[in-house]
């Protein structure tokens, strides 16, 4: 098991192991993490070190509820592992999703966000103070560095922690969520409590060649938050969707969700209000990603995946 678990950590290439955080485990504890104060959703003011992090296995993020790119992603990715990590959830494992624009995103602004990502128990929505909020982010190596704008350019990464062991490292929000959860629930300290069933071995295959880029980039993405044939999710089930609206019209919505909203287009706008005004991330993907994309979802729709557009 061991071996699997190392043999995965050094596959996966966006992983990013804090190593050096690691040799200094000893000093990212009460000492090294700013005790600050922050309010909850729901309203409650809780410290930084001492309610949050002392003792317990925590995965951090920083977002904004107004953000347009990568935030929603990173949201629609932690509701799925937190799905996968099951009742784990809110007992030894909990969420923090911090934002770094305090002054807009008010308790009943995050709890609204909250609520459309459906995020369950042990996942904390957090505001608070400017400058506690980057101080927070600087001691998780999450500041904006000099000459970037400290909402657009930040990092997309979530950090992930064992504070009662000293481990921590740092994972791409774009990594698979079987995978997410395996790191969170397996490898960060004890093995004797594993995520039953959440094996990393169960995880879906891998597309198989890497021609096959539209799968891909899908199943990294965008099934965070759409299904092909298994119902709604955060976003609409695409199965059919090929079917019913024009080629050009999904390209639009694919690259430039942002714009097309932006521009008032009229399809766009009623599936922004249907789906709890998520916004549908600008994921900043290119022409030859955009074609991949449609490929792979004509495909499917050829191949007959059922249900969705079609039952409307
Ligand atoms: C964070 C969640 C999220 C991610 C990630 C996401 N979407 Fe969406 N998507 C939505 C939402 C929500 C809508 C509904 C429109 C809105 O609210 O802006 C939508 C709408 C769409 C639509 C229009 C559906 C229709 O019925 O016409 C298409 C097509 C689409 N998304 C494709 C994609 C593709 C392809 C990706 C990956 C590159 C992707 N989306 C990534 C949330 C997301």
């Amino acid at each position: 098991m061991r071996r699997s678990i190392s043999a995965m950590i050094a596959a996966a290439a966006p992983l990013v192991l804090l190593y050096a955080g690691l040799a200094r485990a000893a000093t990212w504890g009460a000492n090294y993490f700013p005790n600050v104060p922050l309010t909850t959703q729901e309203g409650k003011t809780v410290r930084f070190y001492d309610d949050l992090l002392k003792g317990k296995r925590v995965v951090i993020d920083f977002i904004y509820t107004k953000c347009g790119d990568s935030c929603p992603l990173e949201t629609a990715r932690l509701a799925q592992v937190h799905r996968l990590l099951g009742d784990r959830m809110g007992r030894d494992i909990f969420f923090y999703s911090i934002s770094i624009d305090p002054v807009r995103d008010t308790p009943a602004e995050l709890k609204a966000y909250a609520e459309s990502y459906r995020a369950g128990p042990g996942w904390l929505f957090l505001t608070g103070k400017k400058a506690d909020i980057e101080a927070i982010r600087k001691k998780l190596g999450q500041a904006a560095r000099a000459g970037e704008n400290e909402l657009t350019d930040h990092s997309t990464s979530f950090t992930i922690g064992n504070e009662a062991t000293g481990q921590w490292m740092r994972d791409s929000s774009t990594d698979d969520p079987h995978y997410l959860a395996a790191i969170i629930g397996d490898w960060m300290g004890d093995w004797k409590n594993r995520v039953p069933g959440q094996s990393y071995a169960e995880k879906p295959e891998l597309p198989a060649s890497a021609a096959d880029r539209g799968a891909n980039l899908f199943r990294t993405r965008c099934a965070a938050c759409h299904s092909i044939g298994e119902g709604d999710g955060v976003g609409p089930d695409l199965a059919g969707v090929t079917r019913v609206r024009k080629r050009e019209w999904l390209a639009g919505m694919i690259a430039l969700p942002n714009e097309m909203l932006a521009k008032g287009d009229p399809i766009a706008t009623a599936l922004f209000a249907q789906y709890r005004q998520v916004r549908m991330p600008n994921l900043r993907l290119g022409d030859v990603d955009v074609n991949a994309l449609l490929g792979y979802l004509e495909a499917r729709d050829a191949a007959g995946a059922s249900g969705g557009k079609d039952g409307k």
